[in-house]
């Protein structure tokens, strides 16, 4: 781990080119369908949206999508897709929580992939979750489970090796959620340095606000 920057801006234009990418959010988008059901009524905020992968992914089930990252770079392919589209039901936003930018909201759903380990800290992250969400609003977290470090070839910006489920639990529950289940939403296949080949799983965990 290391507290340098990561340069999501310089990564954007060929973030899509990674299949497993891909293959992760629409995993993670059909994990948090079945486990959720959104609704054509849903109004969704996507945390760390980068291109929009899980945000295009899960569009077609809910009524809107608020694509928010602290990236213009990433924004801006997804700018790009939703011009391309003409998608009239997703907007994109520049925020920055960790400086202090609110979330976008009301929302009735927040969802968020692979962005938790960027933060240094992500209780401050989920208490302004819980305040953009609607009564009975809910959160879907997908992230790498504890990893030791392997999953990422290099360390700037990773600010967590992975997370440990009862201690995401815990987190939350501090933020004021209730109704805490967890459940493998994708598995990752990556070559390691020597060639063998290591897996990882990311979970997602989902939650109701507490009134
Ligand atoms: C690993 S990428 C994941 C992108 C996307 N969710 C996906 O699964 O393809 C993490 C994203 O979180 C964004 N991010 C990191 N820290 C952030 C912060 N403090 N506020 C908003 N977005 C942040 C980055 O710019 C990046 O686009």
């Amino acid at each position: 781990m290391a507290g340098e920057q990561r340069d999501f801006d310089g990564a954007a234009a060929t973030w899509d080119e990674n299949p497993g990418r891909v293959k992760m959010a629409h995993d993670v988008a059909g994990a948090i369908r079945d486990t959720l059901r959104p609704g054509l009524g849903t109004e969704v905020v996507d945390f760390g949206c980068g291109t929009g992968l899980l945000s295009l992914a899960l569009l077609p089930s809910v009524r809107s999508v608020t694509a928010v990252d602290s990236s213009k770079g990433m924004l801006g392919v997804l700018d790009a897709k939703i011009a391309a589209k003409n998608l009239a039901n997703i907007r994109t936003l520049l925020v920055d929580v960790e400086k202090g930018d609110p979330l976008p909201g009301p929302a009735d759903l927040v969802i968020s992939s692979m962005t938790f380990h960027h933060l240094r800290d992500i209780r401050p992250v989920l208490a302004e979750m819980a305040r953009v969400l609607r009564p009975g609003g809910r959160i879907a977290i997908a992230d790498l489970d504890s990893d030791e470090g392997k999953f990422h070839d290099s360390p700037e910006g990773v600010f967590h090796n992975g997370f440990d489920r009862c201690t995401m639990q815990k987190c939350l529950e501090a933020a004021g959620f209730g109704e805490i289940r967890n459940r493998t939403a994708a598995i990752v296949h990556k070559p390691g340095p020597s060639g063998e080949v290591r897996m990882f799983t990311v979970f997602l965990m989902t939650a109701t606000k507490k009134a």
